[in-house]
């Protein structure tokens, strides 16, 4: 479901929520800009408890999940007990996998609050925490009940959050809908507030998990661009969004050079990496040989690497992506400098 808090008021006056006690998982930032809404927009909630976390991946800890299972535990939550997620990425995350475990397994509602979230995080069922300093090492596949898309809450998102968003949508887009892409991406797209776009970006998403529920094919296509972002995100510890816009430039690049993409998509999508970074204040990256050289292990790591040689999704066109190709760590080189 991707109505916003309205559709939310009216879905939980049906029978199937009859009983249910509500707990809503927030952050001090979704307390204060965002939980307000919530509790006056949608009458079922106004009596619900509430359990704040820590900002940001911070709250992604088995240390906070076993809090927030004591805390439901001594309010004495039962198997009706419903946890309403009221975040970005991170507390969605958190609140999938605190529901999973719970009493083997309890309802939970993603309300996401980041355009990350709204459109990518909150979307597909995995759930995850960091552990052993790997990030998201322990989760499962748990998907929402209910995900509710309400754009207004955007309104507070810092430029840098927003920006982070906007690099996954046009990775969805690119990876599926041309058009889309072309709307997100044209000169004059406003599109961080623009919900219509947002909706078929999380369509998409929903689709396309759908078809693959477990990520064992269709669904890597979603990686576009992280193969090379997470090392660039390792390497310069620029934030996520910033990191896989790069990336994509590079998987782009060597589309071009090794699946057919035209010329014109790599054109137009560096000119709109390079005034969407100037719009939001990002600083441009380049990378010397020196730097790549140093970035190349962080690809062989990437969980998809196989038999030596870099594997990542490259496009034949727009919204035509094939996974699983292998490229060489001198392309890397070629197409990494070109940034
Ligand atoms: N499960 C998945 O499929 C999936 C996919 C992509 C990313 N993720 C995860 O998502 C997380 C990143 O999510 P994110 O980018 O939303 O970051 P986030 O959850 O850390 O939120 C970013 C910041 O925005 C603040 N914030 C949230 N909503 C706000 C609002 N409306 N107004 C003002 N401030 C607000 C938060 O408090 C935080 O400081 C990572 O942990 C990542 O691993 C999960
Ligand atoms: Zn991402």
């Amino acid at each position: 479901m991707y109505g916003g808090l309205a559709s939310l008021a009216r879905e939980l006056e049906k029978e199937a929520w009859s009983g249910a006690r509500y707990t809503v998982l927030l952050d001090e930032n979704t307390f204060t800009h965002c939980l307000p809404a919530l509790v006056s927009r949608v009458d079922a909630l106004q009596e619900a408890e509430f359990i704040e976390v820590p900002v940001g991946e911070e709250c992604k800890s088995l240390e906070v999940a076993a809090q927030v299972w004591q805390t439901l535990l001594e309010g004495g939550a039962d198997r009706q007990a419903v946890l309403v997620c009221l975040g970005g990425g991170a507390v969605c995350d958190l609140g999938g996998f605190v529901a999973a475990g719970y009493k083997r397994g309890i309802r939970h509602v993603n309300v996401p609050t980041t355009l990350l979230a709204m459109a990518d995080a909150a979307i597909g069922g995995k759930t995850a925490i960091d552990f052993g300093g790997v990030k998201n090492s322990i989760g499962h596949f748990y998907p929402a009940v209910l995900t509710v898309l309400e754009p207004s809450f955007l309104a507070t998102l810092p430029q840098q959050e927003l920006f982070n968003g906007m690099a996954e949508m046009v990775k969805t887009a690119a990876v599926a809908d041309g058009e889309l892409f072309r709307s997100l991406t044209a000169p004059d797209a406003q599109f961080s507030m623009q919900p219509m776009l947002l909706k078929r970006v999380a369509r998409i998403k929903d689709s396309v998990v759908k078809a693959d529920p477990y990520d064992h094919g269709i669904r890597k296509i979603l990686n576009f661009g992280h193969t090379f972002g997470h090392a660039i995100e390792v390497y310069r510890g620029v934030p996520h969004g910033v990191a896989v816009a790069l990336g994509m430039r590079v998987a782009m690049y060597l589309s071009v050079k090794k699946t057919g993409l035209v010329d014109e998509v790599y054109n137009a999508y560096s000119q709109w990496l390079a005034s969407t970074l100037s719009a939001f204040g990002i600083p441009r990256a380049t990378f010397t040989l020196k730097d790549i050289e140093q970035m190349l292990p962080l690809m062989h790591q990437d969980k998809k690497c196989a038999g030596g040689e870099v594997r990542c999704v490259l496009l034949q066109e727009l919204g035509a992506a094939v996974i699983d190709v292998s490229v060489s760590d001198n392309e890397v080189r070629d197409a990494m400098l070109h940034l």
